[in-house]
């Protein structure tokens, strides 16, 4: 059997809706992309919905338009895609890091408060750090794997030290949090000022490439607007640019099939949540295995299903389910140890210890809609059978050894 890691739900209505906007000759710049950016905005409950060409473009410019400066600090965390820290450098900002929980994988507020009151000093309304003298400016909360980060603490944090957040929400399009200070639930990418999704084919819905921000701000959405469009001015005025703007526009097929999928985003999400239920259940009887939380406060629409080996040998595990046609990743390599971080910026292992405990122990198993229990159970099988023959070898060598390695918890 041979199972993807990822496959895009696309039907008829997609097609049929990417063939309209070819046969109209409209390419860019057309009415899908603003019905788009509408059914967005609607979906997650904000005023503003600016479509871009990636999230990786939607973060660089949401950095821009918040004012963060060359020099700033942006404390944000080493487990995530590389993205989220790269936009923190286009800005000529510098990403702090700080670990992250040992469950989520998200950010953990102790950890940021903890950094600025042992880095950070006050200075005329700001918080300057002691060593170089730079100005902090914010906090870039990653919402890793579709699960929300605590926003209530990280908002209050902000709000104690004088900082903006933009929240990376480019893997938890659908992802529900439920504010305890606002007491209700809010959309993940909505629960600050601004909040930037991610349409890459393996997302919750898909763009082809694309992104879009949120936010109520209305400054800050129109000078996203603008920074995307080549810093033309709100007039739209084809050849006067009043800023330093970029290209980063998204383009008309690809709106065309982010409405569709935006119509069938709960029917998306349900199919979601009942394929990582699904695997949940199967997988709950191997003991080696742990399977992704669901925290009291979250509702998750899942972007990958992501489970951690209690058990080492998680790079032979991956290999077993290769060669059994199982499509499997690990995640996140930490951004702190990508080749590129710990040459310019020194950063070595055992920095971070929770993140890289989860970078060394997490793997992504096949995930989309269409996930049949077969296939799941298929999945379950092959771990199992690894597992097995892993037990066998170790307990046919020396029975002390098995009892160590199901003791070795990674975290
Ligand atoms: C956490 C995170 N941030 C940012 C991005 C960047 O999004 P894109 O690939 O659309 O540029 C991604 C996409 O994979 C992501 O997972």
């Amino acid at each position: 059997m041979e199972i993807p890691l990822s496959k895009p739900d696309i039907t008829e209505a997609e097609r049929q809706a990417v063939l309209d906007v070819l046969a109209s000759g409209r390419l860019s710049l057309g009415p899908y992309l603003e019905r788009f950016e509408r059914a967005v905005a609607d979906y997650v409950k904000a005023r503003h919905a600016v479509a871009v060409s990636s999230g990786t473009a939607g973060l660089h410019l949401s950095l821009i338009a918040s004012g963060v400066e060359p020099g700033d600090h942006i404390i944000t965390t080493p487990f995530s895609f590389v993205a989220s820290a790269n936009v923190i450098l286009y800005v000529g900002a510098k990403p702090v890091f700080v670990d992250v929980e040992p469950d989520t994988g998200n950010i953990s507020p102790e950890a940021v408060e903890e950094k600025i009151k042992d880095e950070y000093v006050r200075s005329d309304g700001n918080w300057v750090c002691w060593k170089d003298g730079r100005r902090l400016r914010g906090i870039l909360p990653v919402h890793v794997f579709g699960h929300p980060c605590r926003m209530d603490e990280i908002n209050e944090i902000a709000r104690k030290y004088n900082l903006i957040i933009i929240e990376d929400a480019c893997e938890a399009m659908g992802s529900l949090y439920f504010s305890k200070s606002q007491n209700r639930w809010l959309h993940a990418g909505t629960i600050s000022r601004a909040g930037v999704f991610a349409f890459y084919p393996n997302k919750q819905i898909t763009t082809g490439e694309g992104g879009v921000l949120v936010s109520d701000d209305e400054g800050i959405a129109r000078l996203v607007r603008s920074l995307s469009n080549q810093g033309r001015d709100d007039m739209g005025t084809w050849l006067v640019h009043p800023r330093l703007g970029y290209n980063y526009r998204m383009d008309e097929m690809s709106a065309a099939l982010g409405f569709v999928q935006m119509e069938r985003i709960e029917e998306m999400r349900s199919k979601r949540r009942r394929v990582a239920a699904l695997y949940n259940e199967i997988l709950k009887e191997i003991e080696e295995i742990e399977t992704p939380p669901e925290k009291p406060y979250a509702e998750v629409n899942p972007f990958v299903y992501v489970v951690k080996l209690r058990i080492p040998g998680r790079d032979e595990l991956m290999n077993h389910l290769v060669s059994n046609g199982i499509g499997t990743r690990p995640y996140f390599t930490p951004i702190h140890l990508q080749p590129y971080y710990s040459e310019r910026f020194g950063f070595r292992k055992g920095m971070f210890p929770v993140a890289e405990s989860l970078g060394e122990t997490c793997f992504a198993l096949p995930f989309h809609n269409r996930l049949t229990e077969d296939e799941i159970t298929y999945v379950a099988e092959r771990i199992k059978k690894w597992l097995s023959t892993r037990k066998t070898t170790i307990r046919g060598t020396e029975d002390e050894k098995t009892k160590e390695a199901f003791e070795t918890k990674p975290l």
